[in-house]
């Protein structure tokens, strides 16, 4: 996995973490004895409640929005590729490209809606992915930081040969 998507594997696990044990707390505090609360109490801690979700969802959003590829602009000297999905494959022109520096790769559909999902070399774990959508021009800014074979594979279940929609992208050094 590259160095981001390790990073975003790590703040997944740790959400987990922390829903779970909010999970628990939740089913715990749903059995026993119902007590009785004063109601000024009560909207007195929903607040408190409010803010620490507030809190985290800010935190969460601020932590990982950086990590996020889409949005990004291509800088001037960027690769340019053209991605087409068609019912079942991908053209991807050009497929080498090199490392290290950005490419612009421009997306779109002939016939129905597709996953463009690029795999780091070995499979290990999702680069990023794109929905291609038909008569719409997706834009996606991605940096290969090491060279090897990255396999392509559609995402979106989109018919019957959903399965074989597969390609690569060579990265050079
Ligand atoms: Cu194209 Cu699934």
């Amino acid at each position: 996995m590259g160095p981001t998507a390790t990073v975003i594997a790590y703040l997944y696990s740790a959400a987990t973490i922390v829903a779970c044990i909010i999970a628990i707390g939740v089913w715990k505090s749903t059995r026993g004895e119902r007590k009785f609360i004063d109601p000024e109490r009560a909207a007195h801690r929903e607040k408190g409640w409010l803010a620490i979700v507030v809190a985290f969802l800010v935190t969460t959003l601020l932590l990982t929005i950086f990590l996020v590829p889409y949005g990004e602009s291509a800088k001037t000297d960027a690769q340019k590729v053209t991605v087409i999905g068609q019912q079942f494959g991908f053209q991807i022109t050009p497929a080498t490209v090199k490392a290290g520096q950005q490419v612009e790769f421009t997306l779109t559909s002939k016939d129905t809606t597709h996953g463009f999902g690029v795999m780091y070399p070995n499979d290990a774990g999702v680069a990023f992915q794109a929905q291609i959508v038909p008569e719409h021009t997706q834009r996606v800014v991605w940096t290969f930081d090491k060279p090897g074979k990255y396999r392509v594979v559609c995402l979106e279940y989109c018919g019957v040969g959903h399965h074989v929609m597969l390609s690569s992208i060579e990265v050079t050094p």
